[in-house]
């Protein structure tokens, strides 16, 4: 196969289906080769220290949202493991005598076993553009555009700015075009890269926008009322790294000269009591909260846009993966919000709507004790900036395919979300705000 000369965002296709055809696989270099990830369940304080000093040792890749909190919690926690460290923390492990299970036994083959890596997929037309596949950064902008062609109706795009590597901040904004100024809603997904899943459920959002605004009188009555802006992909540098070096990497791409580490947590940089709480000011760790306050270009772009429109949008959704809950403000202190009884009935009326689809269970509440305390996020600077629905949701699953959710489970994944988010949507259009 001649892979010269391609673009280059179909060089890694190229390479996969090469790999493919001479039946030796190269998915992301073999980089993962004897990874593992492993649950483990400490039992007690002295167990939760030492695993803590472990893990630092180690450097093992902390897994699940709630894996810090629940480091100083004492409960289960997902670690990812190159197969060196994992030798030794399973040694210690056995030693310590505590509780574990191995989650993936070798990573690089779980990985293999995605059909996001199959050759030769996603190269149908837009008319019959699949929605139950992840899709590359590339296919996603491509995508956008065609919307913004065909539905002009409904659907305008543009940049509110530049990645740290210079790529378009693209959103879509939806609703039926009005003289009369409406409310808003603002939509993000894709804030950490390696949760493909939320880019999936953007993508789905506004293909139900547009297929059912003419027959669904909830949606047609959130399009008419209100705008929703769509940000399918907020951290496009780290969604592209994903795909192509590292599948588990979930902060920006900024370079930090002095220590040589890349990115900084796009959910912990926002001018909300900066990294006082559940953040790192270390470079090298997944938290790192950056420099300062919207140091990344990603964050300070669309806190501009949305502070311009603050009397403008009064609801602001992000989306998030694993664990299966519908947070709320706070998550830098455990105070109740002001508004807390709309929120909490909101979120409980949406979750009681998701579960109706599959029986699917979702926790909510706030995020400081449903999952952890953590300052910097983009929900708490949104609240504060005086968006009265604010919510992050943390997608399927809990834990048994993490962030790799097979490509079979977007389908009920967004099903099943469409009606947590109009419910939210609608009940907001209808009593709180
Ligand atoms: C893993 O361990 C082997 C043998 O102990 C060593 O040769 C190799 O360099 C180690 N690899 C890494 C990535 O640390
Ligand atoms: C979206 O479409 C409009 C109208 O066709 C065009 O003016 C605009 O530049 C498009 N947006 C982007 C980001 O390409
Ligand atoms: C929202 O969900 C609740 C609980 O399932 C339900 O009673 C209510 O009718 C839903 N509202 C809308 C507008 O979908
Ligand atoms: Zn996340």
């Amino acid at each position: 196969m001649d892979c010269a000369g391609r673009a280059s965002h179909l060089l890694l296709l190229c390479l996969l289906s090469h790999t493919w055809l001479t039946g030796q696989s190269l998915v992301y270099n073999n980089r993962y080769e004897g990874d593992k990830v492993i649950r483990i369940v400490p039992k007690n304080d002295k167990e939760t220290h030492e695993l803590k000093n472990m893990y630092r040792q180690l450097q093992v890749d902390l897994w699940q949202p709630s894996s810090i909190s629940n480091i100083l919690k004492g409960t289960v926690t997902d670690v990812h493991t190159s197969s060196n460290s994992s030798r030794a923390l399973l040694t210690y492990l056995r030693e310590a005598n505590i509780q574990y299970r191995i989650l993936v036994s070798n990573l690089q083959k779980a990985l293999e076993e995605q059909s996001a890596f199959r050759p030769g997929r996603n190269r149908r037309s837009f008319s019959r553009y699949d929605y139950e596949v992840y899709h590359p950064l590339e296919e996603i902008q491509s995508w956008m555009h065609h919307m913004n062609k065909t539905h002009a109706d409904l659907i305008s795009m543009f940049s509110v700015g530049k990645s740290y590597e210079g790529r378009p901040l693209f959103v879509l904004k939806l609703g039926k075009k009005t003289k009369a100024p409406k409310k808003a809603v603002w939509i993000d997904c894709g804030i950490h890269a390696r949760e493909w899943i939320g880019p999936a459920f953007c993508q789905w959002f506004v293909k139900e926008a547009v297929n059912t605004y003419n027959r669904d009188p909830a949606m047609k009555r959130m399009l008419n009322h209100l705008y929703i802006y769509v940000m399918p992909v907020f951290n496009v540098d780290g969604y592209k790294f994903s795909w192509t070096y590292d599948r588990f990497w979930r902060k920006t791409r900024s370079k930090n000269a002095r220590f040589n580490c890349y990115g900084v947590d796009a959910n912990r940089n926002w001018k909300v009591r900066w990294c006082l709480e559940g953040a790192s000011f270390h470079p090298c760790d997944d938290n790192y909260c950056g420099p300062f306050p919207e140091s990344e270009p990603e964050v300070k772009a669309v806190a501009q846009f949305i502070l311009k429109r603050r009397k403008q949008i009064k609801v602001y959704l992000s989306f998030h993966a694993y664990a299966q809950m519908l947070l709320y403000p706070y998550s830098y202190q455990y105070e109740a919000i002001p508004n807390y009884n709309c929120v909490e009935t909101a979120a409980r009326n949406a979750v009681l709507a998701l579960r109706s689809a599959y029986g699917v269970s979702y926790r909510h509440g706030p995020a400081s004790t449903i999952l952890y305390l953590s300052s910097g996020s983009s929900m708490d600077w949104a609240y504060n900036t005086g968006i009265p629905y604010t919510f992050a949701f943390e997608l399927r699953d809990t834990g048994y395919y993490g962030f790799l959710l097979p490509e079979s489970h977007i389908k009920p994944t967004c099903t099943e979300t469409m009606l947590a988010v109009k419910n939210i949507t609608m009940h907001f259009l209808r009593r709180c705000r």
